[in-house]
């Protein structure tokens, strides 16, 4: 292993990543040729096959598998070594790499743009995903912190509340039921509902609410976007459950509104979450640190925003 280099493990990762030679070779402007020759010396020195191909499909043997493992960890050790030097020059600086649940996506990145004038220094990547594909990035250790509504029961991790997460019954305002007040939830079963897809937390705690109350919903379609379900509410395909912070940018002033249910809202909160056993970066920290604090100045803003006024 001593042949091998810390260049080939990035080519290496790159194609372990995307899956391609060709477009391991184009994220990181290297021609074919270099990235095959990269790869048949790192095999040489590994003294193991690292890919096999199946089909056009490149799959990563056993051995290909711990190098990848590893070629994450040494890349994450640099890049700490780096942040920790920078803090050492009194310089808040690195990257930071966080993935949302797609539901945070409403209030997350408002706190972005704060956090980057307090840390210019700072570069933050972003990736959206639903609850599923959260977790799966979360178990191959891809990101320095998660942020989601509904934390895994079966990996290690390190988990620190931040916001509460109301989840609520949502309708078009002229809907017959808008103006009711506690509404049975028998009542609201009744009417066509509009599900998020398989893997979402939202859909989690929708069906696990619903059945514990041992009421049965009457889905109409199931729909993997917020954004698209609060359309075909709007357009009269049916109501909804989610998290109060999707209406947050255009309250509750405008075409939707929150019914007054029965056991309502659902109350959860917001989570970061990263593997227990992982060595959170200077920049990972202070992130960390930043939104417990305005998690709650958030908190406040939301409130005021989701507020009828008079
Ligand atoms: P979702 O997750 O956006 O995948 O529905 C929300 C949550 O974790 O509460």
């Amino acid at each position: 292993m001593k042949q091998a280099t810390l260049h080939q493990f990035k080519v290496f990762e790159a194609i372990a990543r995307s899956g391609s030679f060709t477009r391991a070779a184009e994220e990181l402007c290297l021609t074919q040729p270099t990235v095959s020759q990269q790869m048949k010396q790192l095999t040489l020195a590994v003294g193991l096959p690292l890919f096999e191909q199946v089909g056009k499909r490149l799959y990563l043997t056993e051995a290909g598998q711990e190098v990848v493992t590893a070629c994450r960890d040494i890349s994450e050790r640099l890049s700490h070594l780096e942040m920790t030097l920078a803090d050492l020059k009194g310089l808040k600086q690195g990257n930071l790499r966080l993935t949302l649940v797609t539901t945070a996506k409403y209030f997350v990145p408002r706190l972005l743009g704060p956090f980057r004038h307090c840390y210019p220094g700072i570069d933050v990547s972003l990736e959206i995903a639903n609850r599923q594909r959260l977790l799966e990035r979360l178990s191959e250790n891809l990101d320095d912190l998660y942020i989601l509504g509904q934390p895994p029961e079966h990996l290690e991790i390190g988990l620190r509340p931040f916001l509460e997460n109301a989840l609520v019954a949502i309708a078009p305002h002229n809907h017959p039921l808008a103006r009711a007040q506690n509404i049975p939830l028998q009542r609201l079963a009744q009417e066509p509902f509009i599900l998020r897809e398989p893997g979402s937390g939202t859909r989690m705690v929708v069906e696990s609410f619903f059945a514990e109350n041992r009421v049965a919903l009457n889905v109409e379609m199931e729909i993997d976007s917020n954004e698209a379900i609060k359309q075909a509410i709007v357009g009269g395909l049916g109501v909804s459950v989610l998290s109060r912070h999707v209406l947050a940018l255009e309250g509750i002033t405008g075409p939707l509104t929150i019914l007054d249910v029965e056991g309502f809202p659902i109350q959860r909160q917001w989570y970061v979450v990263y593997p227990a056993s992982k060595h959170l970066s200077v920049v990972a920290r202070t992130f960390l640190e930043y939104l417990l604090v305005e998690g709650k100045r958030l908190a406040a803003q939301v409130d005021l925003e989701l507020t009828p006024r008079p």
